[in-house]
């Protein structure tokens, strides 16, 4: 399938790229937030959730919480943080799993066990500091698993850096 990759230098650069994605998010939208400690996930999902025209002025990582909601804009949204989570028993528990077959847009950082249970179709982001390059410099590649995800970005432009 094909991969689509955006550079960004700056925090506003992720939100811009996350806010684009946004205006093409449909009813049941999933997106996996994946990459290292402080590679840009919450930034990302702020930027979704601020371009689907939720006002809310604070997003952060729900580390604690599992969930924050936000259903002022086009389409409600469920950012998860499952960092903390240690097992399948406990994501069942959490009721987590009953959001993903709403008509919101679910936005999972730390995903792995989410994903060991099999999804139907998502859209990996995935980001990347390469060592190398400056300290605000990323790599966010989005990759469909799916044929939903996948008219996502068939086609998408990153914005102009
Ligand atoms: N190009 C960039 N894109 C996004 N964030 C950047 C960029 N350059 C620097 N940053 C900084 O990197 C940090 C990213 O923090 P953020 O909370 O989004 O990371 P995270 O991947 O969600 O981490 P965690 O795994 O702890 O949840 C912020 O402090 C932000 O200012
Ligand atoms: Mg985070």
């Amino acid at each position: 399938m094909d991969v689509v990759t955006c550079h960004s230098t700056s925090e506003a650069e992720t939100e811009a790229i996350a806010h684009h994605l946004a205006q093409r998010l449909t009813p049941g939208s999933l997106i996996a937030l994946i990459g290292e400690v402080g590679t840009g996930k919450t930034v990302f999902a702020r930027g979704i959730i601020h371009g689907l025209g939720h006002p809310d002025l604070y997003i952060t990582s729900p580390t604690f919480t599992l969930i924050n909601t936000y259903t002022q804009g086009r389409l409600s949204v469920y950012h998860f943080d499952l960092y903390r989570l240690e097992s399948t028993e406990a994501l069942l528990a959490s009721g987590a799993e009953e959001y993903l077959n709403g008509d919101g847009v679910c936005l999972v950082e730390w995903p792995r066990i989410l994903l060991e249970r099999g999804v139907a179709d998502y859209l990996e982001v995935l980001l990347t500091a390469p060592s190398y390059e400056a300290m605000t410099h990323r790599t966010i590649q989005l990759r469909p698993y799916g044929p939903a995800s996948q008219r996502l970005i068939q086609p998408f432009l990153c914005p102009p850096s």
